[in-house]
């Protein structure tokens, strides 16, 4: 077969591998097709990975091979034993992964030059690459040790502190063009301290932002990566990584923004606000806090949710904290079987990852047409007898439709007030998210049940039955 034949043939097979990963992420936007997503993208993966292994002249094959298993298993076992709430660390430490392996690329690029100038597509590509994977690597191990508790999860901020970033980004942005302008032909020493310095810049960008933020600025960094990945296919004239990083680059930002949006809070506000102290440590309101609310036993609500006929439970970050998603299931079958039709309210940002609450459901086999969206669902509430507010706080403050002050006003927001009775499940009158009274506790039509969300849950299953 010729070379032509062949290269044909590979190109062939990398344009199946594209289609692959973008109708992965096609299936991937609605919770019912989003297992076949994620199993086409990784079925495009492998025929890529297969295709390069072919392909390669530059290490042995078996070199590669081991490195593919070794990657395999260490994926497979983080996906298997990871906890469902620890997801957006796993997500960062894979994100770091893909930004350093872009910067090591640039920087093996840049030491096995024979010394000649490299071409100017060649320079900007492997500069860039380094720079922006350098920076999505650092930020990355920042977002991880601050999910996973190993350093604070308050924004780490001191006087002065966005100069300092700005000096270290503009010395890399004067060494980028230095490179650029040298061809390549920069010391070795400059280079280094070039990529030190992003290194430093990664973790100098997530240190002032808050933990709970972090899911925001991991969807960034996602978008970082790809977008490095992107120039990495350029350096290495490689359309298959110019197109996936593409991809990555453009649904990172997306994600971003519509997180932004959907928290009414611009990105700027995420990234330089110093906004989200990790949430939930301090009682509501400060000193006051809320003082007018009615509580209520399992069996109180047991009763009333017997006798309803539309339920609509909210599931928050609460539910996530307690894994009380099969334990809302069978509460759900029990309250069907009396004849109740029981349907799910979800919130664009409940929980503390994009998609939280589907995932959640979904393991607990929730069937899809339940799950509402917020434009869907709120008309609904008016009628629904019971609004059952399982962990969820901010996503259902009345504050953010009118109260002009509020730090979430303007956030779209689930309307359950507006339901003939509202039972919301959380263990104190401790804040959410966003650190401020919901009033919605105080409403003649509000009664709490405090405890674990499990435990509650578990608790009205066994009232349920009796009634
Ligand atoms: P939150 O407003 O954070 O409220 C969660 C509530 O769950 C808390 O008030 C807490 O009250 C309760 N809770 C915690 N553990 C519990 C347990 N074991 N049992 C029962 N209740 C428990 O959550 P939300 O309503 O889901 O809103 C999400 C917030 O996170 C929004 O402000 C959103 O902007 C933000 N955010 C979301 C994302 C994404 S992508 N989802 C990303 C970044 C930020 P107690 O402590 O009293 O129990």
């Amino acid at each position: 077969m010729t070379a032509a034949n062949l290269s044909a043939i590979y190109g062939a097979v990398e344009l199946v591998a594209i289609a692959l990963f973008i109708l992965g992420l096609r299936f991937l936007s609605s919770p019912g097709s989003a297992r076949m997503g994620n199993r086409l993208a990784a079925i495009g993966m492998l025929i890529a990975l297969a295709s390069f292994l072919i392909q390669t002249q530059a290490v042995a094959w078996w070199v590669i091979t081991v490195g593919i298993v070794i990657g395999g298993v260490i994926g497979l076992v983080s996906a298997l034993k990871v906890k469902m709430t620890a997801m957006p660390q796993m997500v960062a430490l894979f994100n770091g992964a893909g930004g350093a392996t872009a910067l090591l690329i640039g920087t093996i690029e840049y030491y096995a030059n024979s010394g000649a100038p490299f071409g100017a597509v060649i320079a900007v590509s492997l500069v860039l690459s380094a720079i922006i994977g350098g920076l999505s690597a650092a930020g990355s191990v920042i977002a991880f040790l601050k999910l996973q508790e190993v350093m604070t999860g308050r924004p780490v901020t001191y006087p002065g502190q966005q100069i300092v970033n700005s000096v270290v980004a503009l010395t890399i942005l004067a060494c980028g063009v230095w490179f650029v302008a040298s061809s390549g032909q920069m010391p070795p020493v400059v280079f280094l301290g070039m990529l030190a310095a992003t290194l430093v810049l990664g973790v100098f960008f997530v240190l002032p932002i808050g933990g709970a933020d972090m899911p925001v600025v991991i969807s960034l960094l996602n978008s970082f990566t790809g977008v490095a990945v992107a120039i990495t296919g350029f350096e290495l004239n490689h359309t298959l990584l110019i197109i996936a990083g593409a991809l990555v680059g453009a649904s990172g930002t997306l994600l971003t923004v519509l997180m932004g949006r959907a928290m009414n809070r611009p990105l700027t506000n995420v990234l330089f606000g110093a906004f989200g102290s990790g949430g939930g440590s301090e009682p509501a309101g400060g000193s006051g806090g809320q003082q007018n609310v009615r509580s209520a036993s399992a069996d109180d609500v047991a009763m009333m949710l017997a006798y309803a006929q539309r339920v609509i439970i909210v599931p928050g970050y609460g539910l996530a904290v307690a894994q009380a998603q099969h334990a809302v299931k069978a509460l759900a079958d029990q309250l069907e079987k009396r004849g109740i039709e029981v349907r799910y309210a979800i919130h664009p940002v409940a929980g503390r990852m994009p998609g939280h609450m589907n995932v959640l459901l979904a393991e607990a086999n929730v069937p899809y047409p339940q799950l509402l969206d917020m434009e869907d669902v709120n008309p609904e509430f008016p009628t629904t007898d019971v609004a059952l507010v399982i962990g969820a706080n901010d996503v259902t403050n009345p504050a953010a439709r009118n109260v002009t002050s509020s730090p979430i006003y303007g956030m779209p927001i689930l309307d359950v007030d507006k339901a003939q009775n509202v039972v919301v499940l959380k263990r104190s009158m401790r804040s959410g998210f966003a650190g401020i009274e919901n009033p919605l506790y105080e409403m003649p039509n509000t009664v709490m049940l405090f405890g674990d969300a499990k435990a509650s849950v578990d608790a009205l299953v066994a009232a349920v039955k009796t009634v």
